[in-house]
């Protein structure tokens, strides 16, 4: 039988233990994945414990407090803190979402937190996102229309036409779809993933675009839209409450409509 491990050098070790404040009325531990590409070692779990009384409720509060006041080496990338800039995505007890929205208490004993599913990371919780925004580069996510706009600036939209965007508008682009996909895991160099696919056809959908024709011919490969295989984790996973998973399905539809 075929036996897999892992190469000697990505084997998470055990790290260091930052034990919690003296009398904390409620300790909490968060095990987090250290790693530096600037040391040679394997990456680590290192383990901080903090009193939940101290801090605001949700993960990425943890993250701060530990950054701000315990170990200021920890790296994590965040902004907005509301659900809204997609920075602060990683994986947290087992699921890719946004650590700003995730409150603490949902989460039962230690909280395990990870950098995003098979993605290269530059250090820590940080993935590089380099491949996946070129990606969505590729699928030139902006309106392309020839013909001249009336009156000299909008083009207006009815309210139907608006109402097809809903559900496409709201993708902040954090990518736990994406990394949560086995497709991707698998095929990420050619596959485009559902949140690439989410974002094209956002301008598959936009009334006011001329070119569904080219758009369409952009995706008609094995690859870069076929490997999906509805498994639905991307839809499961998303923070924002989207369905990736449909929206490739009406990629598909617009695919065999045109044929
Ligand atoms: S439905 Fe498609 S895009 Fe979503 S997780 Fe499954 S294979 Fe990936
Ligand atoms: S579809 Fe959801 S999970 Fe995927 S990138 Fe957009 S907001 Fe994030
Ligand atoms: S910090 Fe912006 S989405 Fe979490």
């Amino acid at each position: 039988m075929a036996e897999f491990t892992l190469p000697r050098n990505s084997k998470v070790g055990t790290g260091a233990t930052y034990p919690g404040p003296p009398g904390a009325k409620t300790p909490r531990r968060f095990q987090i994945y250290r790693w530096n590409p600037e040391d040679g070692a394997n990456p680590r779990l290192d383990t901080y414990t903090l009193d939940l009384a101290e801090i605001a409720p949700m993960v990425l509060d943890a993250l701060i407090k530990i950054k701000n006041e315990v170990d200021t080496t920890l790296t994590f990338r965040r902004s907005c803190r509301e659900g809204i800039c997609g920075s602060c995505a990683m994986n947290i007890d087992g699921t890719n979402t946004l650590a700003c929205l995730k409150p603490i208490e949902d989460i039962k004993g230690d909280v395990k937190i990870y950098p995003l599913p098979h993605m290269p990371v530059v250090k820590d919780l940080v993935p590089d996102l380099t491949h996946v925004y070129a990606q969505y580069q590729s699928v030139q996510p902006w309106l392309q229309a020839d013909s001249p706009a009336p009156p000299d600036r909008e083009r207006p939209q009815s309210e139907d036409e608006r109402a097809k965007l809903d559900g496409l508008w709201e993708c902040i682009l954090c990518f736990c779809c994406t990394t949560a996909c086995p497709s991707y895991w698998w095929n990420g160099e050619r596959y485009l993933g559902p949140a690439i696919l989410l974002q094209a056809y956002r301008w598959l959908a936009d009334s006011r675009d001329e070119k569904t024709g080219e758009r369409l011919d952009a995706l008609e490969d094995p690859f870069r839209l076929y490997r999906c295989h509805t498994i639905m984790n991307c839809t499961k996973t998303c923070p924002k409450g989207l369905n990736p998973a449909k929206a490739i399905a009406e990629i598909k539809k617009m695919m065999v409509q045109r044929r």
